[in-house]
């Protein structure tokens, strides 16, 4: 009887650990979904449809000092001329880092 209880009371454990790993997981932000709904219609495929210089390649983006994702959300918070400026309502820092890491990560 002790043992069965025992048995239970793991099985309720595990379960309720694998049910928060999946929980975590879906609540994670998505940096290609975010990247779709906000950059992708100017910067499809992590280019620039409206100044080609300035696409989202690694390399380019390094040549302009943009180097890691704080670069990156600081652009969306203080971005050049043509772009949209995305503010913390628009985006939070979360879904920003996320986007940011994505776009270092994807194009290269
Ligand atoms: C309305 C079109 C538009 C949207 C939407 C847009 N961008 Fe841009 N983006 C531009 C333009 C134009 C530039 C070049 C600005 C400049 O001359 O500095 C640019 C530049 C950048 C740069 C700097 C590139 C460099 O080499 O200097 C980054 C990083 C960037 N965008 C990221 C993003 C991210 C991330 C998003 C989405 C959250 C986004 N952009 C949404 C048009 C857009």
């Amino acid at each position: 009887m002790k043992k069965g209880l025992i048995a239970a009371v793991t099985m309720f454990a595990v379960g309720a650990a694998t049910f928060s790993v999946q929980a975590d997981m879906s609540g994670k932000l998505d940096g290609k979904v975010e990247f779709g709904k906000h950059c992708a219609s100017c910067h499809p495929d992590g280019g620039n449809i409206i100044n080609q210089a300035k696409p989202l390649k690694k390399e380019a983006l390094e040549k302009n000092g943009i180097k890691s994702w704080k670069d990156i959300v600081a652009k969306m918070r203080k971005p050049g001329p043509g772009m949209t400026k995305f503010d913390k309502k628009e985006i939070s820092d979360k879904e920003a880092k996320a986007i940011a890491e994505y776009i270092l990560k994807t194009f290269k």
